[in-house]
């Protein structure tokens, strides 16, 4: 049923595409995110309804069923996922992105066969959505631990790639010159091949980068279905995501040091982030949560380093609780974040502010570093990688160049971690076996609340 005039249409679609652009703008900040989100919702809200209003709808049950299970799934997902599996969940969500979008192009095409401009926008929506499809799901699979995380290179595998690409390319070149429904088949499973045999190379800390750029890649072909649908919001909010998710991609990547091209093809050249989980048996100096508490409680300035450790551990009400309590005891605390902490951009500013950590203590990693060097002490709670000086001093090492916390330039080290076990990378850290580094084992929650605990009785 026609409820909205095309005039009508249009400018809902034009509140929906303000709605996406405040919301971005909102997303900037730690501060408007939460608000930016909403407004994003509630802009794909009035888009859909939109749809519902303005379109002449064939299958309407089966659309509001498949609304309805979608809903279903998505609504207990997002709500039971933890922080720290955030990233995989965007990936899939991001997958089913890609993949509906090739599957609406595969649809359309033989509405638009014989228009050259909408089937180059077919073939590039199939390709590139299928790309995005599989490869999402593998990137799933790696961070979910349902595979290897490891990056995996069979022999012959950048013939084999460079072959599906080429045949990709031509399956593409063979739909646009003929409309043919056969290539659109060949060329779709030729670019869910293609997703798989790009992201099985990519290992470690690369693979929410790759996540990153296939998000990009998603809202490309949402844009491109939009173009063959006649549809100008697909288009705008597609090259919005497109667009932002490249800023994101390479934001990423320079905060880690690392090239996009090193990222996806690294491994080949023997430089991704493959690390090894070896564990060396060097002595270190550990000790216990009264003697680390005594360590704090005498000093007069203290930076502490938050990693992924610490969302794991879920310990940033107590570790906000410890700084507070040691901010009473006129001691200065610090927190400095690295861009890369943790497995998202902006994990650890979203973990803090859960904690209501105040944004004004917390400090970005260029304006931090030169403050280690008159700190008394920098507590590290489950940070590994972006305090690891092997990021500047061994050019062999897989994280080498990419920016740290310079945390060894501060009077003492405290880490709170569990084990011996390297970080994300998988490769060992100097800084553990350093004389002036102190170790405090056990999860951080717990070693935390005894820290808290001694502090108080000091
Ligand atoms: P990691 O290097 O991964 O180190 C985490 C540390 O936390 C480990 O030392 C681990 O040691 C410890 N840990 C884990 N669970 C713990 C618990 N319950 N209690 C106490 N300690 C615990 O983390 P990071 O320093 O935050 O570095 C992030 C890594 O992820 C980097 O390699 C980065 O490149 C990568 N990465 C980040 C992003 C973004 S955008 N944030 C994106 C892509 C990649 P134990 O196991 O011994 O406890």
């Amino acid at each position: 049923m026609i409820v909205l005039t095309p005039e009508w249409t249009a400018l809902l679609y034009l509140v929906a595409a303000v709605c996406f652009i405040l919301a971005l703008k909102g997303l900037s900040s730690p501060k408007s995110a939460r608000r930016g989100n909403l407004i994003g919702a509630f802009g794909a809200l009035v888009a859909m309804v939109v749809v519902f209003l303005s379109t002449e709808l064939d299958n309407i049950a089966l659309i509001l069923g498949t609304i309805a299970l979608g809903t279903v799934i998505a609504v207990p997902a997002s709500r039971l996922v933890k922080m720290t599996q955030m990233p995989q969940l965007v990936a899939l969500f991001n997958g089913v992105g890609g993949g509906a979008a090739a599957l609406v192009a595969l649809l359309e095409l033989p509405l638009v066969a014989d228009e050259l401009g909408a089937v180059i926008a077919v073939a590039f929506t199939v390709l590139v959505g299928a790309v995005s499809f599989s490869g999402s799901a593998i990137t799933f699979a790696k961070l979910q631990e349902l595979m290897p995380t490891r990056p995996i290179v069979f022999p012959g595998a950048p013939v084999v790639i460079s072959l599906v690409a080429l045949g990709s390319l031509a399956s593409a070149v063979w739909l646009v010159l003929t409309g043919d429904a056969v290539a659109s088949y060949v060329l779709l499973a030729l670019g869910t091949a293609l997703g798989v045999l790009i992201v099985l190379p990519v290992g470690g800390a690369d693979v929410p980068i790759v996540i990153s750029l296939l998000n990009a890649f998603t809202g490309l072909t949402v844009a491109a279905s939009g173009l063959v649908l006649g549809n100008t919001l697909l288009l705008v909010a597609g090259t919005l995501v497109g667009a932002s998710g490249t800023i994101l991609t390479r934001a990423m990547a320079s905060a880690m040091g690392r090239s996009v091209a090193g990222i996806l093809f690294g491994a080949f050249r023997g430089g991704s982030t493959a690390g090894s989980t070896a564990q060396s048996d060097r002595p270190v100096r550990s000790s216990s949560a009264e003697d680390v508490a005594i360590l704090l409680g005498y000093a007069q300035r203290v930076i502490v380093v938050p990693g992924y450790g610490l969302a794991v551990a879920q310990a940033q009400h107590t570790m906000a609780e410890l700084a507070a309590t040691l901010e009473s005891k006129g001691i200065e605390v610090v927190f400095g974040i690295h861009p890369v902490a943790g497995r998202m951009p902006g994990h650890m500013n979203v973990l803090l502010a859960e904690a209501n950590v105040p944004y004004e203590v917390l400090s970005e990693m260029d304006e931090v570093n030169p403050q280690f060097k008159n700190a008394d002490v920098a507590l590290v709670v489950g940070a590994n990688d972006v305090v690891n000086p092997a990021a500047k001093t061994s050019p062999g090492s897989p994280i080498f160049g990419m920016p740290i916390l310079d945390v060894a330039a501060a009077r003492q080290v405290v880490f709170l971690k569990r084990s011996m076990r390297p970080g994300f990378a998988g490769i060992e850290n100097d800084l553990l076996f350093e004389p002036q580094t102190t170790l405090l084992f056990g999860d951080a929650k717990d070693s935390l609340t005894k820290v808290l605990t001694a502090v108080k009785n000091l």
